[in-house]
């Protein structure tokens, strides 16, 4: 079902040409991307099973990626799609209805109502590299995902990657920024418990960062098929959690100890390379975590 929104698209609000552009899983990051390019002028639906109630500059198709036959009314002529979706819960049958059947779905739908889109943009994880020897990784970096989590990714960029359109797999970090603060509400709470012995790296990308990186790749001739899209400042868990501490005046997180529960998600520790996608023209508009946070903290206040 698609519903129309308050406001159409004007066109060419910044000189770029108006785009038909699709936002599959339109949640928080796939919202912030959808009313980005809507006020730049393109058309933008934005599809998932819920309506979506938040956005006047969206319009809303109510389906089910993970169903076939839902998709079959989807606007004609799209130029862009993003698939944003997410599993939300972590098992591997949400893994696989939502980032593999869910896209080849789509990829599906497209190709059977004659869609010719420029390109198709996957928000992918970090989660597909498991080193955990805290080094440095980029879009080259062997993937050998030992968690189903990153197993059923991987399996979604190779779905995309091989697939009938122009593709780009987005290799996302740990998403934070308004309305996500659990980091922020787990310090404040004296909660805290980092892992650091050896120091373990965390990965994060702000979701302006998220929405303003898929705007600016939709913007280049020739993206990469692989983009890591984070910030430009690994940091330790201890880091991170020192800091927040100090700025939201709460108390000192502590060391994980050996009756601590393990790490949920397979305890990779790396740190992801940004270089690629800042070589491409990206300013990140939070290039640190001190960058973003520092706002979300002001306006606890
Ligand atoms: N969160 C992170 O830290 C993180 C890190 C790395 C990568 N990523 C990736 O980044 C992307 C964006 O994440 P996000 O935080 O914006 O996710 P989100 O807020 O949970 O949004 C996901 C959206 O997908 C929709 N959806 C889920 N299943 C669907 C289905 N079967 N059919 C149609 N729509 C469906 C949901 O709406 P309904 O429930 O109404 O359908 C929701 O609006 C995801 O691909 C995620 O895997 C996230």
């Amino acid at each position: 079902m698609v519903s129309e929104p308050q406001r159409e698209g004007g066109g060419g609000a910044t000189g770029e040409e108006p785009s038909r552009v699709l936002v599959a899983g339109c949640g928080y990051v796939g919202t912030a991307l959808g009313e980005l390019l809507a006020g730049q002028g393109h058309e933008v639906w934005g599809l998932r099973r819920s309506r979506m109630e938040a956005s006047p500059f969206i319009r809303s198709i109510e389906a089910d990626l993970a169903v076939a036959s839902s998709l079959e009314s989807l606007p004609g002529n799209l130029d862009f799609v993003f698939y944003t979706a997410a599993a939300g819960g972590f098992e591997e049958g949400r893994y696989k209805s939502v980032y593999v059947d869910g896209l080849s779905n789509l990829l599906e739908a497209l190709e059977r109502g004659g869609h010719r889109p420029r390109r198709v943009f996957f928000t992918s994880s970090t989660s597909i590299y498991a080193q955990s020897d805290g080094g440095w990784v980029d879009e080259d970096s062997p993937t050998e995902p030992g968690a189903f989590s990153g197993r059923r990714m991987l399996e979604a960029e190779r779905l995309l990657l091989a697939g009938p359109f122009p593709a780009t797999a987005v290799r996302l970090a740990g998403i934070y920024g308004p309305h996500r603060r659990r980091l922020i509400d787990t310090v404040r709470s004296g909660r805290a418990v980092y892992r650091d012995d050896p120091p373990h790296y965390t990965n994060r990308i702000h979701r302006d960062d998220c929405a303003g990186v898929l705007h600016h790749l939709m913007g280049l001739p020739d993206p990469d098929p692989i983009v890591l899209a984070v910030d430009s400042e690994p940091a330790s868990q201890r880091t991170v959690m020192e800091w927040l501490a100090t700025a939201l005046g709460a108390p000192a997180p502590r060391a994980a100890e050996a009756t601590d529960d393990p790490p949920r998600r397979g305890g990779s520790n790396k740190r992801c390379s940004n270089a690629r996608l800042l070589a491409s023209g990206y300013a990140l508009r939070y290039p640190t975590f001190r960058d973003g946070y520092t706002p979300l903290i002001q306006a606890l206040t």
